[in-house]
């Protein structure tokens, strides 16, 4: 992939970091100079990204944390801090699927997702704003989904989608709120990439849904990490110093 669009000596946190989309884009932050905090609750794993990174020249550290909690986020985000004194970047990544019809899914359910995706994107915000803002500006990119803005198609369900439009709601509101202290914050909204959260999605439904779903895609087939992580490294760049608030579809012609 191209390193043209730098984001040379910046510090990065990835939540979610430790597999799919998340690492692809701690991966492309750092081969275009950043030095990542991939930040996930999955210790193991992120450790074990963590050395894939290493081990290809590339600057990034594993960091434990549950989103989902205030006390977790804010001990992960002085670490970062203490490990390399600021934060430029924030990817508010790290998300779980629910893929139930809507009278089935039970209220700790809807919770849960909620729960992670929505407040743990809202906490990570809480936690690493006042820091962009004693550096004097910094760049936050939400993932969304295009269950967010269409309410799921095949694949989406009521809770995740609910969870998914409130993380573009959140966007808008922060990219207003923060614009003109030089905090840019914008979304991306994917439709199906290949990791293993599209891999536990198809698992729970019929046979043919990937064929269904590509069918329906205008390109005519699913999306690789990388072509996701492509638009947020992108989006988390000085080369988007003019893009605020928006959400940016990478899907295929998905939600055209
Ligand atoms: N893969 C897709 O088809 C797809 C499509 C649209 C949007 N998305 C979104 O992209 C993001 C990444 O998806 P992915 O496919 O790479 O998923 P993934 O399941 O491969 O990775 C998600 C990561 O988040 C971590 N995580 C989960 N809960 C956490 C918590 N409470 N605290 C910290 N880390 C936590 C997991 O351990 C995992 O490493 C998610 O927000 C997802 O909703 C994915």
């Amino acid at each position: 992939m191209d390193v043209s669009v730098s984001t040379d000596q910046k510090v990065a946190i990835v939540t979610g970091g430790a597999g799919g989309i998340g690492e692809a884009t701690a991966r492309m932050l750092a081969q275009r100079g950043a030095r990542v905090a991939l930040a996930d609750l999955r210790a193991d794993a992120a450790e074990a990204a963590a050395e894939r990174l290493q081990a290809e020249g590339l600057s990034a550290a594993p960091f434990t944390v549950d989103i989902a909690d205030h006390a977790s986020v804010q001990a992960m985000t002085e670490n970062v801090l203490s490990r390399w004194g600021r934060i430029d970047i924030l990817i508010n990544n790290a998300g779980v699927e629910s893929s139930k019809p809507f009278l089935e899914i039970k209220l700790q359910d809807f919770e849960r997702v909620m729960r992670i995706n929505v407040t743990g994107a809202w906490l990570c915000c809480q936690a690493v704003i006042p820091v962009m803002l004693r550096q004097g500006g910094g760049s936050i990119v939400n993932i969304s989904s295009v269950a967010g803005q269409r309410g799921g198609g095949l694949l989406g369900t009521a809770a995740y989608s609910t969870s998914k439009g409130a993380v573009i709601a959140l966007t808008k509101a922060l990219a207003r709120e923060f614009a003109k202290s030089g905090i840019r914050v914008n979304a991306v909204a994917p439709s199906l990439t290949m990791t293993d959260f599209a891999q536990r999605q198809l698992e729970k439904l019929a046979p043919n849904t990937l064929d269904r779903v590509i069918a329906l895609t205008p390109i005519g087939r699913v999306a690789q990490p990388d072509e996701i992580a492509a638009v947020i490294a992108f989006l988390a760049s000085d080369e988007a110093s003019f893009v605020v608030g928006q959400v940016y579809n990478a899907d295929g012609g998905n939600a055209m």
